[in-house]
């Protein structure tokens, strides 16, 4: 039976460009609904930008151009990247639409007939030059904990640690600059605390068919903690609807977000005669999946059902979430240039690779997964090239000039494995389940199979003995078939290079069930034409080097730094960059680990037989310390003694060659010069921190 499937993906942000960590989940849903699709279900894949919000009317007035220009813009973008990385939308919209707007109004009403809105007078901060509230992520200050400067109002980039932006230090504005004083006004709020949406929540995510058991343990804990309400509401000026009823408060970015699902679905039912109700009615027998990342959890697990439920929608049938993405292990950066765009990566690399590789990285759990650029190429080279198009490759030139580009009879004993690999299902469970690792590791066995075939028969000895015509017609038509069956179990992941195969195999667009149909006898194939060539690792180094160079400084409204929406529902802009050459970065706790302490070299001489090395006698006040140090080639011992300087005074003692070395003093280098021993300012004592 075919099954009626709704699936989303997060709606991006419309002030930033797509990059490959969005791409991460774009490309896994559009391989899980490829999937669907082919196995002849009626799946439905939507998506919008997401609109509305401060950092979007702030960055279309720093262009001088209109919010609705800006959007429409980055629209154009976002889908041209999407259409480059074969992310197949079924319709992909805005939020800033009629469709939104009106299910934001339904909803909105509905929960407040039911009693689940309340206003509020909230206290906040206030832009007096800009006249406008600050969202936590445009106001700056100084740490309340660790003191560093210019840190965002939720937490501190430095330390850590998260706080009110009233518990700032010396605020400003981020916007103007000017100090932002608290204003009063009145806020409009989801009662999530209402027992009606705990009780509901509670037994929704208790479900596990609903949430992934690593969620479930999150949200129980969520649960646990008790939830607060929720402020859906904004002051003016914003960019997003007008609650109705309420002039100059407007819906909070995030209430119209996951409406904007609503709204695209809305569209997609206008233009195709699809009917919505069957899909949102409360007992719809359809399927809603929204796949998301981890960051956004809070929201589609506990807010968005709650909301749905109760203003009388289905809730989702699943949410899947999923992990961010690392670069050679790395947080992505610009000073690294693994901030890379979609469209940078589109200019040196085709798209099937990045798919092929994130699909078999993919296991359906919340890990991280990370983008090792070396692994990259060599999984795909040996995987794809080497295993995978290599089948036909080495095939298909006999079947055209030998037989005119007739098949011949199938070697159906040759099948066997991929037959009974097929009626197993665990090709298709894989992808049902999205664990497209385990999937590619089954498809690539059986590439292994196939190319065992081929190994073992050598077709190429045969072509050039007299007689063996037959078998080697045989041979060849048998692994054509072996690769039309790859080709069909990677489809979801490479659509575009399986339309080449159907184009070179002369077939109809590949469906799950036509493994069961071997290529018949007679049928006429076209020529080859090479289908995928390998990655050069030296285009990963431009792509890489482009993206370092394209460094720019960001300006503050375009791609504030990362926030974590669940803990901090006022910040309006995700993350986008963390562009620094400073990372990873440390603690503050991991700072204060190493004691830095003011010492005086008491003494200081030469080591017999070590040309580096210099032996200083350090004192730290309280006692002295023995430190070997590779400073001799800058200082002869004698112009030290006296002068105080910085030694690790934790480090580890360290049996040399020459004696035990209790420390480590501080010296600066590089290729210009040095070493050169720090040095305090006067006034500093010997065993003094340094912190
Ligand atoms: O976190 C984000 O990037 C949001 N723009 C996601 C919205 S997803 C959904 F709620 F629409
Ligand atoms: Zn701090």
């Amino acid at each position: 039976m075919p099954r009626k499937i709704l699936v989303t993906s997060a709606l991006p942000y419309a002030n930033g460009s797509i990059h490959l960590g969005h791409l991460v989940e774009y490309i896994q849903t559009d391989i899980w609904v490829r999937f669907q699709k082919m196995r002849g279900h009626d799946c439905h894949y939507v998506c919008a930008d997401d609109t509305h919000g401060t950092p979007i009317m702030l960055r279309a007035e720093k262009e001088g151009i209109t919010p609705e220009q800006l959007v429409e813009r980055t629209w154009h973008e976002h889908k041209r990247d999407f259409d480059g990385f074969h992310v197949d939308f079924d319709n992909y919209y805005s939020t800033n639409t009629p469709e939104t707007r009106h299910y934001a109004d339904t909803i909105y009403t509905r929960l407040k007939a039911a009693g689940l809105i309340e206003v509020r007078a909230i206290e906040q901060f206030y832009d007096p030059v800009k006249e406008m509230f600050l969202p936590d992520r445009f106001i700056k200050g100084e740490c309340p904990k660790c003191h560093a400067k210019d840190q965002y109002g939720d937490n501190c980039e430095a330390c850590g640690a998260a706080y009110q932006p009233t518990d700032l230090i010396e605020p400003y504005s981020a916007v103007s600059g000017a100090k932002p004083v608290r204003k009063q006004s009145d806020h409009h709020f989801f009662k999530l605390s209402d027992p009606r949406c705990a009780d509901f929540l509670k037994q929704w995510t208790a479900d596990p068919a609903h949430v992934q058991a690593e969620a479930a343990n999150k949200l129980g804990e969520w649960l646990d903690a008790g939830l607060s309400d929720w402020d859906i509401s904004r002051d003016a000026p914003y960019f997003g609807f007008e609650i109705p009823g309420a002039p100059g408060k407007y819906y909070y970015v995030w209430l119209d977000a996951p409406i904007g699902y609503m709204g695209s679905f809305q569209n997609l039912c206008d233009r195709t005669g699809l009917d919505f109700n069957e899909y949102w009615k409360p007992d719809s027998e359809t399927e809603l999946y929204h796949f998301i990342g981890k960051d956004i959890l809070y929201f589609h697990t506990l807010f968005w059902p709650a909301e749905l439920a109760h203003a009388g929608f289905r809730t989702p049938t699943g949410v899947f979430c999923h992990g961010f993405l690392t670069v050679n292990g790395l947080k992505m950066s610009k000073s690294r240039g693994t901030f890379i765009t979609a469209e940078s990566y589109l200019n040196h690399l085709n798209p099937e690779w990045l798919r092929y590789y994130y699909a078999a990285k993919l296991n359906g759990s919340m890990e991280d997964i990370d983008l090792n650029l070396e692994d990259f190429a060599a999984r795909v080279n040996s995987d794809l090239v080497g295993k995978y198009v290599n089948i036909a490759s080495r095939c298909a030139g006999f079947i055209s000039k030998r037989f005119g580009g007739k098949l011949g009879a199938v070697d159906m004993n040759a099948c066997a494995e991929f037959s009974s690999a097929f009626a197993e299902g665990a090709i298709a469970a894989s992808y049902e389940e999205r664990d497209f690792g385990r999937a590619l590791r089954e498809i690539m066995r059986l590439a292994d199979v196939a190319n065992q075939y081929i190994a073992e028969r050598k077709p190429w000895e045969m072509a050039k003995q007299e007689g063996r015509e037959a078998e080697l017609h045989e041979v060849c038509s048998t692994a054509l078939t072996l690769f039309r069956d790859l080709t069909l179990y990677l489809k979801p992941v490479l659509p575009k290079l399986a339309e080449q195969v159907e184009v070179f195999l002369n077939i109809a667009p590949l469906a799950w069930n036509d493994i069961w149909s071997p290529l018949p006898a007679g049928h006429v194939i076209n020529d080859y034409q090479h289908l995928m060539t390998r990655i050069d690792p030296k285009k990963i180094e431009t792509m890489v080097e482009e993206n370092k160079q394209s460094l720019a400084p960001t300006p503050e409204v375009a791609a504030p730094a990362p926030i974590k929406h669940a803990q901090h529902q006022q910040n309006e802009a995700k993350a986008e960059t963390a562009a620094s050459p400073w990372e990873p970065f440390i603690s503050i706790d991991d700072f204060t680990k190493v004691d830095l302490r003011i010492a005086r070299i008491a003494h200081a001489e030469h080591v017999e037989g070590a040309d580096k090395l210099l032996k200083l006698t350090l004192d730290l006040g309280t006692e002295t310390r023995t430190v070997f140090a590779g400073i001799k080639s800058a200082y002869a011992p004698e112009t030290l003694v006296g002068r105080l300087t910085v030694m690790v005074a934790n480090l580890a003692p360290r049996k040399m060659k020459f004696g035990m070395s209790e420390g480590m003093v501080c010296a600066a280098s590089d290729e210009r010069g040095g070493p050169f021993l720090l040095s305090p300012d006067s006034g500093a004592q010997p065993g003094m921190r340094i912190k």
